[in-house]
This record gives structure tokens, C-alpha cells and sequence, in this order.
């Protein structure tokens, strides 16, 4: 029998159906939305992050579902389980898609933010972590008293996430194949870090294309900057399809 989990992702981690999210790292309300305005709903889903939500408040979520699309509302909640509980609610409320805190809050702060939400009639929202930021090397992590191999790392918190019932990781393209050895595929893996062959890699150091990301077991492929700098952003979208499609 599917737990509610996985068929929660079933019906939104296949291949064909909408793996891309366009990341909307915009400074205001009016410059996301000239941006969703050239966008597909049906082909694509969008992230809020810190900075746009921070800004613009509530009302982005209110004026991006009115166009039709899903939300990854990318806030990374890291608090007390009772503090972080209580912002998942209020974001499943506001019915985002995805809503995402940190592993390293730990067992009781996870656990408590499933429970929340499950308490929500009807929700579907799906609920992830963030494992070990990308820009953490070995030496950050030592600074802040962790002597472990940031993929070991990045592995343990993958799994605790698990444990606590939560609907999967953001992670490295890097680091999927990795997670996929022990972690089940419907347990969404997201990964930011996507670039096709011809794009600038712009900050990202490591970089994989949409279908090696895919094929490696990635389900959502965070996309910012080669779609929302593209002079079409609706071409550069239909690129990274044709890569997912036929490589
Ligand atoms: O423009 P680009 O495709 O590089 O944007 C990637 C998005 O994914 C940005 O919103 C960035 O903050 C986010 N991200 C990332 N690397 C991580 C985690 C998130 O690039 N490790």
C-alpha cells in the first residue's frame, strides 16, 4: 500500500510532469511577476525565495497562484520544532506546492513540522530539506564543530530527513547518485546547479544538464538565471525540455 507520502509524489515526480522550477530571485513583487507573465504554468513550477518574499510578503504567493502555478516556497525554516511547526502550517495554508526547512534543526523540529501538517485537512503540500548548504566546504563544517566529510554529512541528514516522514532532500546534482543508493525514488530529490552544455555557469561550480540530473534520479531541477536571463525565457524553457527529452 502507497503511504500518503508517496502517492503524494507520484502523482508530481514523474519526468513528464513538469520537473522544472524556475527560480524567481527577483527584489520585488512587480519584477517576479513580469517574469511568470512570460511563463507556462503548465510547463513549469516557480520558486519564492528569502529575498522576493521578504519583500513582497504573502501577496506573491496570492498573485502567482492566480496565474496557475505551483510554488516552492523556499524559506529553509530553522528554528524550535514549535516555531518551525507553525510556519509550515502557515505556508500549506497559503497552499504552496513545496515548502522546505533545515535537516540540521534535527529529529524533533522535523518531526513536528510533519506531524503539523498532517494535521491539515486535504493538504498536499509536500514538505523537504535543505541536507548541507552546497556552500559549506569541509572547513566550514569544521568550524562549526563538525568533523565529517560534507557528503557523509549531506547522506546522514538525507536519511534522518526520511526517518521523520519528510518528502525529500534538496540536494547537488552531485550528490544524487550518492542518495540514490539507499534512498527510495519516492523520496523527491531537488536540485539546483542545472545548466545545458551552451549555458554560463554564471556562480554555480559544479554544474550537470537537466537529463544527467534526471537519469542520475533527481525529480525536480531548480533553474534560475539560463531561463529568467534568456531574452525568451518560454525558448530557453523548451531547450531544457529537448535536453530532457532527447539529451
Ligand atoms: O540561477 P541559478 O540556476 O543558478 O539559480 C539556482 C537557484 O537555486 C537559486 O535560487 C539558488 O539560490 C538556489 N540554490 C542553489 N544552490 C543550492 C541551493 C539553492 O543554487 N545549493
Amino acid at each position: 500500500m502507497l503511504s500518503q507520502t508517496s502517492s503524494k509524489l507520484d502523482s508530481t515526480c514523474s519526468t513528464t510532469d513538469k520537473p522544472i522550477v524556475v527560480a524567481l530571485d527577483y527584489p520585488s513583487l512587480e519584477q517576479a511577476m513580469a517574469m511568470a507573465d512570460q511563463l507556462d504554468p503548465s510547463r513549469c513550477r516557480v520558486k519564492v525565495g528569502k529575498e522576493l518574499f521578504t519583500r513582497a510578503g504573502p501577496k506573491i504567493l496570492e498573485s502567482l497562484h492566480a496565474q496557475g502555478f505551483d510554488i516552492f516556497l523556499d524559506l529553509k525554516f530553522h528554528d524550535i520544532p514549535n516555531t518551525v511547526a507553525k510556519a509550515v502550517r502557515a505556508a500549506a495554508e497559503q497552499n504552496v506546492w513545496m515548502v522546505n526547512v533545515h535537516a540540521s534543526g534535527g529529529r524533533k523540529m522535523m518531526e513536528s513540522a510533519r506531524s503539523e501538517l498532517d494535521k491539515i485537512a486535504g493538504h498536499r503540500t509536500l514538505l523537504i530539506a535543505v541536507t548541507v548548504l552546497t556552500s559549506m566546504a569541509r572547513c566550514d563544517l569544521a568550524e562549526i564543530g563538525l568533523d565529517i566529510d560534507p557528503q557523509l554529512q549531506v547522506k546522514k541528514l538525507a536519511e534522518l530527513t526520511q526517518q521523520c516522514g519528510l518528502d525529500g532532500v534538496v540536494c547537488s546534482a552531485q550528490e544524487v547518485a550518492l542518495l540514490r543508493q539507499t534512498i527510495a525514488s519516492d523520496f523527491a530529490l531537488v536540485t539546483p546547479g542545472i545548466r545545458l552544455a551552451s549555458d554560463s555557469s554564471d556562480d554555480q561550480q559544479r554544474i550537470m544538464t537537466p537529463r544527467e540530473a534526471l537519469e542520475l534520479g533527481s525529480n525536480y531541477l531548480v533553474i534560475g538565471r539560463p531561463i529568467t536571463r534568456a531574452a525568451s525565457p518560454m525558448d530557453a524553457l523548451r531547450a531544457i525540455e529537448q535536453n530532457i527529452a532527447n539529451g
